[in-house]
């Protein structure tokens, strides 16, 4: 392969974040930017002979033009082939399927997940290893690392190629195929899912409402839940995708997704509601005038698995990121099986997944998946819930009122603190750092300080060990608190406040969140002197 070698020079701020690396599209557009991080991903890797590259994203604005460079980049550095998604479109778990069963080298993903896309917003880069998950520390250090000397970059030399049309096309022994994005990931979806049953659902007049955002998941919720599940056009509202999403913030929050909402809590609210974000990983679960909590939505997904095809033979294990709550850890118990708390992050569960010591993973924030993939799934989940609902034939709420009863509530909300001036945001950690030790064994109002910490985690695989992941305080009755910032944002500093108080009385589960917590809140705040230090006066979002 003929290519070109270009003189660069490194940018000091590649440093990949939660989820790859996130950045301004304005900063990704200077020039030998992007060709400097792929550069360096791929001085990271050692590429096979014969190598193929899985490449798609979540087909915001300057996907297509991303796509072409890195063809080029990856053409020029030894892939024999790139399979791209038609259009240049993967959802993330799309892309992480193709990688598994076309056993590709890895594969990179184009998006900023649910950050809003534009010129003036967001773009993102991320690798994902050959198991199809997103490459972990270790990896992405490196990738860091490389990014810090880089001096030149490879270039092939080859026209812009077709990426609209499906199928192969060579040029100097390189082979670009364009693949249809949908279709094996609906074929996977079919394999997993009871669709029959989820097709006499419908037929029983049973009505849902899917929320694309006018994101990614577009061209996937028609296929599966229009073409293959027979559910009426009506099922699905935003699906038409646009590279800035319409406009919006593809997050399916209560904030963020409010057109679905307000549907949902209208006069005639369908029996479920759903959306996902801009690359398709998360999911929001909505029952008429309810709304199911991604911690409880993970917890009673492992509690009924069993009763859905795909995971009919039981669950090895789960696993959930610290800040999640721990709803999911008591149906663990009951069921016998192990349950893992990692840091905040999808790549976290790819070695548990891989040794088969889990099947069902999730996120506080609107994430779930299983081993089937190694990202997380949005529409998994919505399917999965569509499993559980056509076998039991009950309300979402009464679903998860009944679980409640069961296994007690863990009443939990998140509160974000968006765009903090980075030395606010940082003086708030550094005082919670420096005040932690005294707070053991103090009381505040109803809740006993039991220990505090700055999570750390050491990965029972490979023995790898991540610190500073969030400070706790864990109160007696396993209340407790979590602060942390993101690591997702490109502007300022995020500040996550994450609160959850167990609720054993039943009486009390009819009750809002945000009520149950006010005490909570309180001492966050308390705490923190959130307000004395940044002046906030209340959270941007609450979900
Ligand atoms: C956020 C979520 C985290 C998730 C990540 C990618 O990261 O909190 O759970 O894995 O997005 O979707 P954060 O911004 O908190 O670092
Ligand atoms: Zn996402």
């Amino acid at each position: 392969m003929k290519f070109q070698t270009i003189s660069t020079q490194p940018f000091s701020d590649q440093k990949p974040g939660t989820s790859g690396l996130r950045k301004r599209v304005k900063v990704f557009q200077h020039p030998h930017y992007l060709e400097n991080f792929v550069q360096s991903i791929f001085d990271t890797l050692e590429i096979p002979a014969n190598a193929t590259l899985t490449l798609g994203g979540d087909g915001r604005y300057y996907n297509r033009v991303a796509i072409q460079t890195i063809i080029k980049i990856a053409a020029a550095n030894g892939f024999a082939k790139v399979m791209v998604g038609q259009g240049g479109i993967l959802s993330t778990p799309a892309a992480s399927h193709v990688i598994r069963k076309y056993q590709t080298f890895g594969g990179i993903i184009l998006s900023a997940s649910h950050n809003p896309g534009g010129p003036d917003n967001d773009f993102g880069i991320k690798y994902n290893t050959t198991n199809g998950g997103p490459a972990p520390e270790k990896i992405t250090e490196a990738i860091f690392a490389k990014s810090k000397t880089i001096a030149q970059y490879r270039l092939a030399d080859i026209p812009d190629m077709d990426i609209d049309t499906l199928g192969t096309q060579k040029v100097n022994g390189f082979t670009v195929e364009v693949i249809d994005p949908v279709a094996d990931y609906a074929d996977l979806m079919e394999s997993l899912f009871d669709f029959d049953a989820i097709r006499a659902l419908f037929k029983t007049g049973f009505r849902m409402k899917f929320d694309a955002m006018h994101a990614v998941t577009g061209p996937y919720a028609k296929e599966v839940f229009l073409n293959r599940l027979g559910a009426d056009a009506s099922s699905v509202m935003n699906c038409e995708a646009s590279e800035d999403f319409g406009g919006g913030h593809p997050d399916p929050n209560l904030t963020y997704a409010h057109d679905l909402v307000e549907i949902m809590y209208g006069d005639d609210a369908p029996d479920f509601g759903a959306a996902s974000d801009g690359d398709g990983d998360r999911n929001m679960i909505l029952g008429k005038h309810f709304f199911v909590t991604p911690s409880d939505s993970l917890a009673l997904i492992a509690a009924n698995a069993r009763i859905v095809k795909g995971y009919s033979g039981g669950i090895a294990g789960v696993a959930r990121s610290m800040p999640t709550s721990a709803a999911v850890d008591k149906v663990a118990q009951s069921l016998d099986i192990p349950c893992y708390e990692t840091p905040t992050g999808w790549k976290f569960f790819g070695n548990l997944m891989d040794a088969g010591k889990v099947t069902l993973c999730g996120e506080e924030s609107f994430g779930t998946g299983s081993s089937h993939v190694r990202e997380k799934d949005g529409l998994w989940a919505v399917l999965l819930w569509l499993n559980i609902l056509a076998i039991k034939r009950q309300s979402v709420e009464q679903i998860v009122m009944r679980h409640w009863l069961q296994f007690g509530r863990n009443v939990y909300s998140r509160h974000d603190y968006e765009d903090i001036p980075t030395d606010e945001a940082n003086a708030v950690i550094q005082h919670l750092r420096d005040s932690m030790p005294g707070l053991v064994g103090k009381t505040f109002g109803q809740y006993k300080v039991a220990t505090c910490d700055d999570f750390s985690y050491t990965d029972p695989i490979d023995g790898s060990v991540s610190t500073k992941q969030g400070l706790r305080v864990l109160f007696e009755d396993g209340s407790r608190i979590v602060y942390r910032l993101s690591g997702t944002g490109t502007e300022g500093a995020t500040l996550r406040i994450y609160l959850e108080a167990f609720e054993p009385d039943s009486a009390k589960h009819g009750l809002d969140a945000q009520v149950l917590l006010q005490e909570m809140i309180q001492i966050a705040l308390q705490l923190s002197q959130l307000k004395e230090k940044t002046g906030r006066e209340k959270p941007t979002v609450i979900t």
